[in-house]
Order: structure tokens, then sequence, then C-alpha cells
């Protein structure tokens, strides 16, 4: 039987354990990715691992581990069950080129069963079935390895082959599943991965916070047609940790090994805590503890109570302690980029104290309950605490003072129905409210500052559904600008709007060659920024460009796009690099070997057949002919000597 630990005890176990089996422990990155123009936030331990799974060595050598803070905002309308969160920390390990397999899942066995002491039993594993025509076998190796495991503990287990149809048969711990759920890369199934992206079959690992089925949740739960497997939704099986063998790259439609045989280790430490608790309510952790009495004393309102309550706090607690996460890690509300998730999180944590009656200031003590638990694996949140709280603060009075108002307007539209819906709208009050114009979730979101997902989840609660397609091209119309703020934005990640950031991508490296080639070598990039909706590039240049200049870059890549130049991929040494005239900032943070991609048939800087060459992480099209049209919509200064461009694929 496991015993009770906090959080911070957990992290420091896994640490020591990792450390002990040979592992340099690194610190946690920031949630706002490096160097890496194709995500927003951090989402997984080995975002920041990347080049070195890739086979740049790492300077601290082959075997690492760390805790890094992670945000999903993909996950932000799963919170308020009782395991989602957005932000978490990941628990990982990493082996570049050393131990793989069998060294893994033993360390990992040895981890969850001797020192968290969790029970074998509630224990159950699954590992990749195999596809024949992505050419990758069926990872018996590491199914059969856990069975042994299991087995020294003179367990007996059975591996199951078809649990989706079958369910859990008999003794089963350890089963099969296709790519859908044993493949794992930053873009999901193989079929998803771009050019050059690594990936691999994984192994992962589930607790069963319900071995005597004692909730029957599938007797009353929208659950009740399946079978219960450990890859249902139920929630019964909680996945806690995921051994990636990240052993090969996409190259076309097939997969290549790489230069080496990595690991990649991902747990989620405020579920593995929760399962050594055995209490699956994520919320219930020691490290909410605090944040709640907060909630509770000023709502005068117990946490479980009933669903709404409960909801409401989970919310707010869910995202407050992301948002103190967040502008720990220098990201402040605002409307733009990362900024404007901050802004989302902060505003629906109020919306939602609404719920619980709370109509005073609280995010700033919610805030510093956080900022205390967090403080010593932390130690930017303390030197941050005040900047914290501020921007907390000026938020939380900003939209408080027209949430009331907000809600009053609200109530007034749903109190009509709207007849004929364009600008010339006729409203007949009558009580029996069908949708909400674009218009009036647009004059929501400028008048009384509500974010799309506030006004639909109000309008929700009262069954009335919103016009989104209207509301987003009013949007659209209203300011180029605001483009960041769609609802795509909330997907965050690769995923879902992966390619069309990856045709941004792309097209980057066309501008920056285009833009050298018209205003010459001087040019440099200083920055770059990707959202499914347009590209954004900074470049040192000293005046405004002519509008000529501006057509030339234009015309220059649109003839490139029409050639349908491929885009080819190699990983050569920095002084080839070099020699060969690639563009890129050479630091001594690269290793040996870096990528380069170029665009066009030719080998260096100056052959006829070759547009651009340039260093890089990817990922990027095969082809540049799918871009479509190239255009620039702004050209601005950002500080002196620096210039912006905003273009867009047409
Ligand atoms: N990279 C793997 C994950 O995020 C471990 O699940």
């Amino acid at each position: 039987m496991s015993v009770p630990m906090t959080t911070n005890e957990i992290r420091a176990k896994y640490l020591e354990y990792f450390k002990k089996n040979g592992h340099i422990i690194v610190p946690s990155s920031s949630l706002v990715p490096e160097n890496d123009a194709t995500t927003l936030f951090t989402g997984s331990g080995m975002q920041p691992m990347v080049p070195y799974l890739l086979g740049q060595p790492h300077p601290l050598g082959k075997v690492i581990t760390d805790s890094q803070k992670c945000f999903r905002a993909q996950d932000i309308e799963e919170v308020g069950d009782n395991r989602h969160t957005t932000f978490f920390e990941m628990l990982g390990n990493w082996s570049f080129g050393d131990y793989f397999k069998e060294g893994q899942i033993t360390m990992m066995w040895k981890f969850l069963i001797e020192e968290l002491k969790l029970d074998p039993s509630r224990l159950y594993f699954t590992c990749f079935k195999g596809n024949d025509e992505l050419g990758i076998s069926r990872d018996n190796f590491s199914a059969e390895h856990w069975q042994k495991l299991y087995k020294e503990k003179g367990i007996e287990v059975s591996i199951g082959e078809n649990p989706e149809v079958d369910g859990i048969v008999g003794n089963q711990h350890i089963f099969y599943y296709g790519e859908k759920k044993n493949w794992w890369s930053r873009t999901g199934v193989p079929a998803n991965m771009p050019e050059g992206e690594p990936g691999g079959p994984d192994s992962e690992m589930f607790f069963d916070f319900d071995p005597e089925n004692k909730n029957k949740i599938h007797e009353n739960s929208k659950y009740k047609e399946n079978l219960c497997h450990p890859n249902c939704d139920c929630g019964r099986y909680v996945e806690i940790g995921n051994n990636v063998f990240m052993q090969y790259k996409k190259v076309g439609n097939k997969f290549e090994e790489l230069p080496q045989q990595n690991v990649d280790f991902g747990g989620g430490l405020e579920r593995i805590s929760s399962a050594v608790n055995d209490d699956e309510d994520i919320f219930n952790l020691d490290v909410f503890d605090e944040a709640k009495k907060i909630l509770i004393e000023k709502s005068r309102k117990g946490y479980g109570a009933d669903e709404k309550i409960t909801f409401a706090m989970r919310v707010i607690l869910d995202h407050l302690r992301a948002v103190t996460f967040l502008i720990g890690d220098g990201i402040v509300p605002g409307n733009k980029d990362q900024m404007y998730f901050v802004r989302r999180l902060v505003r629906r944590a109020v919306r939602f104290a609404r719920d619980l009656g709370i109509n005073e200031s609280f995010t700033k003590d919610v805030a510093q309950t956080f900022i205390d638990t967090y403080k010593n694996e932390y130690k930017n949140l303390e030197e941050k605490r005040e900047v914290i709280l501020s921007e907390l603060e000026k938020e939380e009075s900003k939209f408080r003072t027209t949430l009331e108002k907000g809600i009053k307007q609200f109530e007034k539209i749903t109190k009509t129905v709207v007849v004929t819906p364009n600008t010339q709208t006729l409203k007949i009050s009558i009580p029996k409210p069908t949708v909400i114009t674009g218009i009036e979730a647009f004059d929501l979101l400028q008048s009384y500052g509500f974010p799309l997902e506030v006004t639909e989840e109000l309008a929700k609660e009262r069954g009335v559904t919103v016009d989104i397609e209207e509301f987003e091209r009013l949007k659209e119309e209203h300011s180029q600008n605001s483009r960041t703020a769609s609802v795509g934005k909330f997907k965050g990640g690769l995923g879902g709007d992966g390619e069309m950031e990856t045709k941004y991508h792309t097209a980057t490296h066309l501008l920056h060659q285009a833009l050298r080639t018209v205003l010459g070598d001087t040019v440099v990039q200083k920055g770059s920024n990707i959202t499914p909706e347009r590209l954004r590039f900074d470049f040192a240049y000293d005046e405004k460009m002519t509008d000529v200049q501006k057509k030339k870059v234009e015309d220059l890549i649109n003839e490139q796009i029409k050639k349908s130049l491929p885009v080819i991929r190699e990983d050569i040494s920095i002084d080839e690099a070099k020699a060969r005239g690639a563009m890129g900032l050479f630091t001594d943070k690269y290793g040996e070997k870096v990528s380069v991609y170029r665009i066009g048939e030719g080998k260096n800087r100056g052959d006829a057949n070759l547009f651009s060459i340039e260093m890089c992480g990817g990922p990027h099209v095969e082809n540049i002919g799918t871009l479509g049209t190239f255009k620039i919509i702004k050209e601005e200064a950002v500080s002196q000597g620096v210039r912006r461009i905003k273009a867009v694929l047409e």
C-alpha cells in the first residue's frame, strides 16, 4: 500500500531516484518555448529536448531528468472534471541513445512499486500493436517485459490483444493498442507527423482508481454502452505516465530510424500524486489546499457541495494556478498571442467566481497561495511575486467593472428572438430565445470584454446557441490584428491547426530570403511568430519599405511557389552549413550537427536552382507548391532599426 505523500515530496523522490540512477537533474524550461515558432506554449517535457532526440549531443550527457512546467490550452474545456488541468508538471527522464526499453521499463516499475509503493494489482500497462503499412512491428518486448516484472513479484498476469472489443478478461494487466493510443509524437498519430518529426511507439501506465468498481461508473454513465478498459474515458483508469521509445523520424510516408534509440518519459506529477494518495480528484491534492480554503471562505460554500459549485471551484483553481505560472514566465494579460490566453483564463475565473457568489477581489489571494506552495521548486515565482499579484489585480478589476453590466446585457439578449439577423436587426421581446447573433456576441466582447467562450458558456447554461461563424467574420472584419484571438488559437500546439502553421513556417524562410534579395544582405531575422492565421517576421533594417519593395518581395515569393520547389532537409555539421551559406544564428547552443532546410534542388547559396538555405528545427511542408498566395498585410517599425512584417497565405 502506498503511503500519503505531498506533491512536492513526490517530485523530489522522482528526481532523486533518477539521479541515483545516473541522471543529471535539469531545471524546467519556460512555459514559452524558445526558438520554436510552431507552438505557443511548452506542452510536454520533451519539447525543449527535440534537438537532442534528433541526435545533437546534450551538453550534460546522455541521461537527464527534470520536472517540466506544461500548459495545454487545448484542454481548457475539459477542466471541471476530476482529472483535467491546463497547467501541470510533467516528470521527465530521457535517454539520448543510452538505455532503451528494458532499462526504462525496469526503472519505472521499481519507481512505482518500490519508491511510491503503488499496488501492482492496481496498475495497467499498454503497448503498441504494430502497423505493417508503416513497417513498424508490434512491441512484444515491452509487453513481455512488464509481464516478467510482475512475475518477479510472484504475480501472474496475462496480455490482452483486443481490449477495445473484449474489455479486460481474467488477470490481464497488459494490453496492445494501435497508433491512436500507443504512438507518440508532438503532432500525434503517424499520418499527422510532418517530415523530419521524431516519434515512436510508447508504453503507457495506468492506475485503477476504482478496483472494485464501487462507483459502478458504467451503470449510470454515458459510457454504459461501452466495455471498460484502460483507455476508456470513464475516469476509472487514469494514465499516470508514458514511456515513449523515440526511435523514428518521418521521411515521406515512412519512418526511418533516428541515429540513436531514445527514451522520452513523461508522467503527470499531479496524477501520480493522486494515485499515491488514492484520491481520484486532482483538486484534492495538497497543492490546492490553501487556494481552496480561500474560495471556501469567500464564498461560504463547501468544495463538493454540489456539481455547479465543484465545477466552478475546479475551473478557478486550475486557471489561477496556470496564470500564476504564466505571468511568472513573463506573459501578462493582453490582446495578442500568449497574452490573450492569460486574459481569458483570468476572466473565465472571475466569471465562475460569480457562480460561487464571490463578487470581491480574490484572484490575488489565490495566487499568493500558489506562489507559496511552489516557490522552492520554481524560484522565479518568488522573484515575480509583485508582478503576478499586480497584473492579476489589474485584470480582475478591469473585467469586474464590466462583468455585471455585460451579464445584464446578456440577459437582455437572451430574452429576445432575432428575426432578421443582419445589421437592421429587428428584435421582438418574447421569452423564447434560440440564438445569440454574431453581432451580439461581438458586442459582448467589444463593450464588456466577454471572451467568446464566456458568452458560449452563459448561452449553454440557458440552452441558447451562438452564431460563431458570424462572430468570427465580424471580428475578422473589425481588425486584421484581432485575428490572433480566434477560436483556433485556443487549440494551441501543433495539433489541428498544425498544417497551416507548418505552411507559415516554410513561408517565413521564403520571406527571409526574399527580403535579402530585395533589400540586401544586411537584412537579418530578429524574431518570428506564427499562428494558424498569419506569420509575423521581425528583421533588422533601417527604413520603412516602399510599396514597390513590398510588391517585389511578394512577387518573388509567389514566383517560387508557382515553381513548386521541394523543401529538403539535411543534418550537417555547423562548418558545412556555414560553408554552404546557410542562414541562421550560429551560437554555442547548437551541438556538432544542425538541421538545414533547402528550398530548391541546389546545394549551396548562389546555386541557380536554390532559393533558400537556412538552419532550422522544422517542421516544413514537403513542397512549397501547396502554400497558396503570399501577401504582406502590414509593414511597420517595432523598435529602432527593427521592422516587422505581417503576412498571410491566401
Ligand atoms: N512526450 C510524452 C508525452 O508528452 C512523454 O506524453
